[in-house]
C-alpha cells in the first residue's frame, strides 16, 4: 500500500522522510521517492525497488533543504518503475504531488491536459493532478489546490509542495487516510501515525473532504470548499507496533476491518452509468466475449474458494459453463481447452508457483487468460493477457481476508460485464444487481458490528476439537472459505459440506455438543437447508445459525443466530464470509495462537 510523509521545519528532509518511509515499509511498496525544496527549485530522486536502492541513489546525489515529501508506492496504475513512481512533478518541475488512492476519472483528465499540450512522463493516475495544479494556477497555492480537487473524482490522500510558496505544504484527504503531526516550529504529514511517531504525538487526523495548510509555525485546517475547521488534536499513546496495525492487536484484524474500503476501491471506475465497463482491463472484443463457450477459474486455498463462488456468479449471470479447478490439480490433469476456452486465474500476490504454472498450462493450449490479482506487475499479471487488479492493498496477515472479498467483487463485476454483452439479462436487470453491489461497502461495515456475538460464539467453541460447516449453493462456497480459516489459524478440525450430502456419511459424525455452524442465507434453498439443521440439531448438534437480517425463523432450529444485511442471494458471500474470518480470529486468540503468522504456512507459496 503506498505510503506518504512530508515535513516543513528547520532540519534537513531528506533523512526525516526516508526515516518516515522505513516506517512504512511493513505496508508493502515496489519503489520509493523523494521531492525536497532546495531553496530554489525542487529536486526529485525516485527509483524502483526497495528503499535502501533510493538511499544509495541519495548517497551519490542527495536532495539539500527543509521542505520535502516522500512516498512508497504500491503499483496500481502502470508497472513499477523509476517513472511511475511518486512524487510526480508538472513539466516544469513547481509542483510535486505524492498521492495515495486512485483518480477515477484520470483518463478524461489526461486527454484533456494532452490537448492543452501537457506532456505525461509516467503511466500513473497521479501524474494528472501535478499537470492539473499547473494548469489551474492562479497565485495562490492553497487555491489552485482547491480548484484542482474539485476536478477530481475518487480516493486521494495528497501531499504537495511547490516552489512558488515554499514556505507551505498542503495535505488533502478523500477516502484515503492521511494525519498531520504537531512539531515544535515543525510539522508533518502522513499516511499512517507510525511514520512520524518519532517526532510527535499530536496529530490531526483529517477527514475525507478536509486539507490542511502546513507552515513551520503552524497548521490550518479547513475543508476543501474553504470552510474553516477547527477541532483539537488527538495525543497518541500508541507504541509503534500498535501504530503499525492501526490500533489493532493483529494484521488479520485490521484487513478485515478494511475490508469495506477495499471493495469500494475495487468497484471505484469500474461502473458507468449503472453498468459495469471493464473495457480498460479486459481486451476481449465483444465478438470474442460471445464466443466463450466455457471459462475455467483456477486458483490455490481461499482465491480457490472465490472461483467457486465464480462458477455460481457466472453461468447464473452470463450463461457460460464454469469449471472451477485447485491449480495444482489442473495443471497436471490435462483439462479440455480451446481457443473459446477463457481461464480465469485467481490470486492475491500473483506469485502463487501452482497458479503461474496452471496459466502457463492454459496459454500453451491456445486459451486466453485473464489474471485477477492483488499485486500490480505480479508474474501472474505480467503473463496473463488481461488483468483486473483488485484493490485491497497488502496483505500481511497469512490469513487472506480483504483479498478474498476483492476477488469476489472482481468476479461479479466480470459475470455483470459478460452478461451485458451477451444479452443474458436485460439491462434493468443487471442495473438492479449493479445497485446492490454499490451498496456491499456500506452493508460490510454493518457486518463488522456482529463481533461480539462472534466472540462470544468462539469462546464456546474454543475447547472443542472438531466442528462443521454446513451450507447449500453459495452458502457452500462460503462454508469452505470459513472452514479454511479456522483451520488455518485456530488448528481446530473442521469440514464444510454441501448440507444436502451430509446424510450420505458424515451425519456419523454428529454426536451430543459438536459445533456446527450452518449458513442460511440464499433464500432459494433456505427450506431445504432448514430441514438439514433440524437433521444435526436433532443429533444434538450446538448450532450457530447465519440468516439474512429479518428471519424470524431460524432462531426456531438452531441455538443462535447471527443476522447478515439483506443483499440478493447472489451477492451475500462477500457479507456471510465477515463472521466466519471473526469466528476464526476469536478461536486463535481464545487458543492462544498467533494470529498472523500460523504455523507451517507462508504467505505466498513460490514453490510446488
Ligand atoms: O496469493 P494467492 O492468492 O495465490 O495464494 C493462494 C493461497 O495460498 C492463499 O489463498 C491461502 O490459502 C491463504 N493463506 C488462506 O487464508
Amino acid at each position: 500500500m503506498c505510503g506518504i510523509v512530508g515535513y516543513i521545519g528547520p532540519k534537513q528532509a531528506q533523512n526525516i522522510l526516508l526515516e518516515g518511509l522505513s516506517k512504512l515499509e511493513y505496508r508493502g511498496y515496489d519503489s520509493a521517492g523523494l521531492a525536497v525544496y532546495n531553496g530554489e527549485t525542487i529536486g526529485v530522486s525516485k527509483s524502483k525497488g526497495r528503499l535502501s536502492v533510493l538511499e544509495d541513489k541519495l548517497k551519490v546525489q542527495g536532495l539539500p533543504g527543509s521542505l520535502g515529501i516522500g512516498h512508497t508506492r504500491w503499483a496500481t496504475h502502470g508497472k513499477p518503475s523509476d517513472a511511475n513512481s511518486h512524487p510526480h512533478v508538472d513539466g516544469a518541475g513547481r509542483f510535486a504531488v505524492v498521492h495515495n488512492g486512485i483518480i477515477e476519472n484520470y483518463i478524461e483528465l489526461k486527454e484533456e491536459l494532452i490537448a492543452k499540450g501537457h506532456v505525461f512522463t509516467s503511466e500513473t493516475d497521479t501524474e494528472v493532478i501535478a499537470k492539473l495544479l499547473a494548469e489551474l494556477w492562479d497565485g495562490d497555492l492553497v487555491s489552485t489546490v482547491k480548484k484542482v480537487v474539485s476536478r477530481l473524482e475518487g480516493a486521494y490522500a495528497l501531499g504537495i509542495i511547490s516552489e512558488y510558496e515554499p514556505d507551505k505544504m498542503v495535505a488533502v484527504r478523500q477516502a484515503s487516510p492521511l494525519v498531520v503531526g504537531l512539531g515544535k516550529e515543525e510539522n508533518f504529514i502522513a499516511s499512517d501515525i507510525p511514520a512520524i511517531l518519532k517526532h510527535t504525538r499530536d496529530v490531526h487526523i483529517l477527514e475525507d473532504g478536509e486539507m490542511a495548510v502546513l507552515t513551520a509555525e503552524g497548521v490550518t485546517l479547513m475543508k476543501t470548499d474553504g470552510t474553516p475547521v477547527s477541532r483539537e488534536p488527538m495525543h497518541v499513546q500508541w507504541d509503534v507496533e500498535t501504530a503499525e496495525k492501526g490500533g489493532y492487536d493483529h494484521f488479520m484484524m485490521k484487513e478485515i476491518h478494511e475490508q469495506p474500503k477495499a471493495i469500494r476501491d475495487t468497484l471505484s471506475g469500474r461502473v458507468k452509468e449503472g453498468l459495469v465497463d471493464l473495457t480498460r482491463e479486459v481486451g476481449l472484443s465483444e465478438e470474442e466475449i460471445r464466443g466463450i463457450e466455457k471459462i475455467h477459474f483456477v486458483a490455490c486455498g481461499t482465491a480457490y474458494h472465490a472461483g467457486l463462488v465464480g462458477k455460481y456468479v457466472m453461468e447464473d449471470l452470463a450463461r457460460i459453463p464454469v469449471e472451477t479447478d485447485i491449480a495444482s490439480e489442473y495443471r497436471y490433469r490435462n483439462p479440455i481447452i480451446t481457443d473459446k476456452t477463457l481461464v480465469v486465474v485467481i490470486s492475491q500476490s500473483g506469485e502463487t508457483a501452482d497458479t503461474l504454472a496452471a496459466l502457463r498450462e492454459a496459454k500453451k493450449h491456445g486459451a486466453r487468460v485473464v489474471a485477477i490479482t492483488n499485486v500490480v506487475g505480479s508474474s501472474v499479471a505480467r503473463e496473463a493477457d488481461d488483468v483486473i487488479i483488485t484493490w485491497a492493498g497488502p496483505e500481511i496477515a497469512v490469513a487472506s481476508t480483504k483479498a478474498y472479498t476483492s476477488q469476489l467483487i472482481a468476479i461479479y463485476l466480470l459475470g455483470l460485464y459478460f452478461a451485458k454483452i451477451r444479452g443474458t439479462r436485460p439491462v434493468e436487470e443487471l442495473k438492479e444487481i449493479v445497485k446492490h453491489l454499490t451498496e456491499l461497502p456500506g452493508k460490510a461495515e454493518e457486518v463488522l458490528q456482529t463481533e461480539q456475538i462472534v466472540a462470544e460464539f468462539a469462546r464456546s467453541i474454543a475447547n472443542h476439537e472438531h466442528l462443521f460447516f454446513l451450507g447449500r449453493g453459495l452458502d457452500y462456497a462460503v462454508a469452505l472459505e470459513g472452514s479454511l480459516k479456522l483451520k488455518e489459524i485456530s488448528y481446530i478440525h473442521s469440514e464444510a459440506y454441501a448440507a444436502g450430502e451430509l446424510k450420505h456419511g458424515t451425519l456419523a459424525l454428529i454426536e451430543e455438543n459438536i459445533p456446527v455452524i450452518a449458513l442460511a442465507t440464499q433464500q432459494y434453498i433456505y427450506d431445504k437447508m432448514v430441514s438439514n439443521i433440524q437433521e444435526v440439531k436433532a443429533r444434538g448438534a450446538n448450532v450457530l445459525g447465519l440468516a439474512a437480517e429479518g428471519d424470524t425463523e431460524l432462531i426456531k432450529s438452531v441455538d443462535r443466530v447471527i443476522h447478515i444485511p439483506k443483499t440478493i442471494d447472489l451477492l451475500m458471500p462477500v457479507l456471510t464470509v465477515i463472521p466466519l474470518q471473526l469466528l476464526a480470529y476469536y478461536a486463535c486468540t481464545e487458543r492462544g495462537y498467533d494470529v498472523d503468522k500460523p504455523r507451517n504456512l507462508a504467505k505466498s507459496v513460490t514453490v510446488e
